[in-house]
């Protein structure tokens, strides 16, 4: 009888070990909430720099991109990865300077390859005084993962060089971060479809974005917004994988692309009328991945998000007319926007016509159409007094006093989309999509709208050069 309790006991113990190993291979995120009074704290002695580096989503799961800026002297591009916190047996990395917004720096530029799935990393960077502390990264699963979306970031809000407003804006991201993570620890990375900066000319904005030490464990994807789009910053602040300069693309102008398990990424400037760029890094992107199942577009101004987008002629009839036909050509099954500072998502759109309801809390399996799901705007709460619900609309949250953040979770044949409070992670809206079929690449169908659409390559060549004009006028994008 001794001897059966002493192998129940074992058996437990090692029941309960497994147990603990299952929820800390879960416990990705250390807390790194803050008080107000620590995050002021912070701000007041780190917003005078613009060193804290950013780390950011690689070409695909088994990469990882990071860059920071240094003094021209001391810059070295050099990272350090281990599987230990002491950072034992570490293999060191190199990548590459690049010139920075001012002669006195350069901007450091590395790629970590190897990452394997559910494995816990130790980095340093070699910044201006040495090594930097030893910083945690958790891999998860590569096949099955949940990824986190927050739009509207625009560190400065509306505001021009105000720090109060940028510290405020800053203590919002940080507790939007603080409530998705500790509550979804499987989180892999975050996608933002835009406006991650308010200037786009104030490098103090990008040190704000960076402060929060959740950013060390978690990898970016930052798309391009209007109101980055008014400064140069984010192309020295930013190392995102496979930028797409394509033929006619100007200044700040690029899109981008990245591979996550069996999810492509295709994430484009939508401020840029380049048509033809856009729709030739598609081209690259999909031609790349014939075994990617699912096809996800990032793009920052809301195409059917709630509220007024639909009555502006720009994001109405150009946008519509510029993106929807890439959408089409390459079969995506979701596009991820902001701008408009509204939470929604639409029906199964297909060529500008609801094909399908795609109703809150259902799964759906093979559907016809696409589905656009909207962000709310972390800097600012309280501007959907125009929320208006469309027809295409299949959610809209109205309550303008909180923030919103969603996350996407994949399967091998499902994607789940949810959209929880910000502030306390109630479950606001939710759909799976169910795949048990391949894209509709039809070459046929893709060499006659690709001919048809040549027409709106010109007309997008045109409106480059009438908005070269506006944007001179304006002094910037709108
Ligand atoms: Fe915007």
């Amino acid at each position: 009888m001794k001897r059966t309790f002493k192998i129940l006991a074992v058996l437990l113990s090692m029941i309960l070990t497994l147990q603990c190993a299952m929820v800390s291979s879960f416990a990705a995120f250390d807390d790194k909430s803050m008080t107000k009074e620590e995050w002021d704290s912070t701000y007041s002695s780190l917003r005078d720099e613009n060193t804290l580096p950013m780390l950011c989503v690689g070409a695909d799961e088994t990469q990882l991109n990071i860059c920071w800026h240094a003094a021209k002297d001391k810059a070295q591009p050099k990272v350090r990865l281990a599987k230990s916190a002491d950072m034992s047996g570490y293999v060191e990395f190199t990548g590459e300077t690049t010139p920075a917004e001012t002669d006195e720096q350069l901007v450091c530029r590395v790629t970590m390859t190897g990452i394997e799935e559910n494995t816990t990393y130790y980095y340093q960077w070699l910044g201006e005084d040495g090594w930097s502390d030893a910083y945690k990264y958790e891999s998860k699963g590569f096949d099955s993962y949940k990824m986190l979306l927050v739009g509207d970031i625009q560190i400065g809000g509306q505001s021009t060089d105000n720090p109060e407003e940028q510290s405020r804006i800053g203590y919002v991201w940080q507790g939007v971060l603080d409530e998705a993570l500790s509550k979804n620890p499987d989180i892999s990375f975050l996608l933002s479809p835009g406006d991650n900066t308010s200037t786009g000319k104030a490098a103090d904005e990008w040190q704000t974005l960076l402060m929060p030490e959740y950013t060390r464990s978690l990898p970016l994807a930052l798309a391009i917004g209007n109101h980055d789009k008014k400064g140069m910053m984010y192309d020295y602040y930013t190392h995102m994988p496979n930028e797409f300069f394509g033929k006619y693309f100007t200044g700040l102008d690029r899109d981008f692309w990245f591979r996550y398990g069996d999810v492509l990424y295709l994430v484009f400037d939508a401020c840029s009328g380049s048509v033809a760029d856009h729709r030739a890094m598609a081209k690259e992107a999909v031609e790349a991945n014939p075994d990617a199942k699912w096809r996800v577009g990032v793009m920052h101004q809301g195409l059917y998000a709630p509220g007024i987008a639909m009555l502006e002629p720009e994001t109405n009839i150009l946008l519509n007319a510029v993106f929807q036909p890439i959408f089409e050509m390459y079969d995506l099954d979701i596009v991820f926007t902001g701008h408009t500072h509204m939470q929604g998502r639409s029906n199964f759109i297909s060529d500008g016509v609801v094909v399908g309801k795609a109703e809150s809390g259902k799964t759906y399996t093979d559907p016809n159409g696409i589905i656009y799901l909207n962000t709310n705007a972390c800097c600012d709460q309280g501007s959907m007094d125009d929320m208006y619900l469309w027809p295409y609309t299949a959610y809209g949250f109205e309550n303008a006093d909180v923030t919103t953040y969603s996350t996407v979770e994949f399967t091998d044949t499902t994607m789940s989309v949810k959209t929880f409070r910000g502030d306390n992670s109630e479950l606001l809206d939710s759909i799976t999509i169910e795949k048990t079929k391949g894209f509709k690449d039809n070459p046929v169908n893709i060499f006659i709208r690709t001919a048809l659409y040549k027409i709106v390559e010109v007309l997008g060549l045109v409106y480059m050069k009438i908005d070269e004009v506006v944007v001179a006028i304006r002094g910037g994008h709108f």
